[in-house]
């Protein structure tokens, strides 16, 4: 997981790239055009291709030349944006790293051909789709094909353009990094992954980033009262782990950010057991602990003036016999009582003790991140995070960061009305509504143990790992949240 790619930036006009000493050249086109600027016969030979319908400009089209006249490099790849979007240059440079991560090409120059703006944003972008082009999971899978040969990456930009470009290198190396290591321990499996792993891989985190991380084991967290937590893990012989991990980048008196993420390390349903087909996903169900512990690592990287706390409780959902029972009433850390209708809605129970939890803190404000509702995939599909939160101006700052990180949000309502569906007879309230709204419900519930603070509540059931062939953890939201954090530091 070390960082293995070197990235840079270097002031070059686009007459001039075909002169430079690397292994490829990566050209991303933003218009509809080849423009003037372009060394002639590199132009000329692209001009030749599109006469003669090799390549359209038009998004996911690309074309590889190898030794081309007039370019030093031995490969070149064209690959069309359909646009000049920062969203399009991504797409068509992963689409381009794709293409040239199985050649002999170590070091790669890319630069855009077409369109206006180019910045920070496009350099950002550029890092983190080279990095998700070129993760390899191989914890348990040592015999996985070798990771591309790409070691150095180099953004052509103008002189006016590098100093913003150069940032948006930095920004981007710490956001790739925290999505690989939340990639990487939602990847591993539930029988590696358990909740002392997580604690582990926090502590040392803890230990190369200069954080305090604090770990609580059962006792502590049975002495805090958190029976809503304790119920959820009472039914597993692995140990439950409650992780405080700070990034102490702000003054003393500075109120705190606050991630709390969702830490189930396999969510069996419990006695409200699942259906087996495609139950080996839910190892992805610490998906919200992972991309909280990938934010951390992504901001202690970047080091902002400004206080980060990570809260993560983390167990098993098991069913045996000592697991909580489908009308069990327990107290949670707030006091209120709580009826267990349904042992499967377990990630808000385990949430509700960590959301009272950080009261502590008296925190500037709150987001806490889950893999909560599969009624959240039925309403946004695997696009948007579903995002939950009271306060306007919240959301909106969610929102913004969303939109800059690349990683889209959607906001759902969050009416009074629904609370009416987690009515109990037996209890404060039950842990289940009816089954439409199912995303909403889950958050009002959640909502019942905010008042002392501004709080969001992000639903990425649908966004934290692929099905598939293409099955793994995205590493979703760390982009969003990284930048969220940044946009709260003065
Ligand atoms: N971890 C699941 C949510 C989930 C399900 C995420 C499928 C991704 C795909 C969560 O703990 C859960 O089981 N939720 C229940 C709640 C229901 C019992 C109210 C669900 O969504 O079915
Ligand atoms: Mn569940
Ligand atoms: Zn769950």
């Amino acid at each position: 997981m070390g960082r293995i790619m070197d990235f840079r930036h270097q002031v070059s006009s686009l007459g001039t790239i075909s002169t430079l000493a690397v292994d490829a050249l990566l050209l991303v086109i933003a218009g509809e055009v080849i423009e003037a600027g372009l060394d002639s016969k590199l132009a000329d030979s692209i001009n030749d291709a599109l006469a003669q319908g090799d390549l359209a400009l038009k998004a996911g089209r690309g074309l590889y030349l190898h030794r081309p006249a007039g370019v030093k490099a031995a490969r070149v790849y064209v690959s069309a944006a359909g646009g000049a979007s920062v969203k399009a240059f991504k797409a068509a440079v992963a689409h381009g790293v794709n293409q040239l991560k199985g050649s002999g090409a170590k070091h790669v120059a890319v630069a855009r051909v077409g369109g206006a703006e180019f910045d920070g944003r496009h350099a950002e972008a550029l890092v983190t789709a080279v990095a998700d082009a070129t993760y390899v999971y191989r914890h348990t899978k040592p015999s996985a094909p070798a990771a591309s040969g790409l070691s150095k990456i180099t953004l052509v930009c103008n002189k006016a353009q590098a100093k913003s470009v150069e940032e948006g290198l930095v920004r981007g190396q710490a956001v790739a990094a925290g999505v690989t290591f939340a990639r990487e321990l939602g990847n591993r499996p539930g029988n590696v992954c358990t909740p002392s792993h997580l604690a582990e891989q926090a502590k040392k985190l803890g230990k190369t980033h200069e954080l305090k991380v604090e770990v609580l084991d059962r006792k502590e967290i049975e002495k805090l009262g958190m029976g809503a937590f304790l119920a959820v893990t009472q039914g597993s012989y692995e140990p439950p782990r409650f992780i405080v991990a700070r990034y102490n980048g702000g003054t003393k008196t500075q109120a705190p950010v606050v991630l709390v993420g969702k830490g189930i390390t396999f969510d069996t349903g419990g006695i409200s057991l699942k259906p087996a087909a495609e139950m080996d996903e839910m190892k992805f169900d610490m998906g919200g602990a992972a991309s909280v512990l990938g934010t951390l690592r992504a901001v202690a990287e970047l080091k902002p003036k400004l206080n980060l706390i990570c809260v993560i409780p983390t167990c098993e959902n098991m069913p045996s016999g000592r697991s909580v029972k489908p009308g069990d009433v327990v107290t949670s850390m707030s006091g209120q009582t709580i009826e267990i209708l349904n042992t499967d809605a377990e990630g808000r129970l385990i949430l509700c003790d960590a959301l009272t939890y950080v009261e502590r803190f008296k925190p500037a404000v709150v987001v806490d991140v889950a893999t909560l509702t599969g009624a959240c995939v039925v309403a946004l599909g695997h696009l948007n995070s579903g995002l939950f939160s009271p306060d306007d101006a919240l959301a909106a700052d969610l929102l913004v960061a969303s939109q800059a990180a690349l990683d889209p949000a959607w906001r759902m309502p969050l009416d009074e009305e629904y609370a009416e569906g987690l009515k109990s007879n037996f209890a404060d309230v039950g842990n289940v509504g009816p089954r439409p709204g199912g995303a909403i419900t889950a958050a009002i519930f959640l909502k019942r143990f905010t008042s002392k603070y501004r709080w969001a509540h992000l639903d990425i059931a649908g966004t934290a790992w692929k099905s598939g062939a293409a099955k793994g953890a995205t590493g979703r939201p760390v982009p969003l949240l990284t930048h969220f954090v940044l946009s709260q530091a003065g």
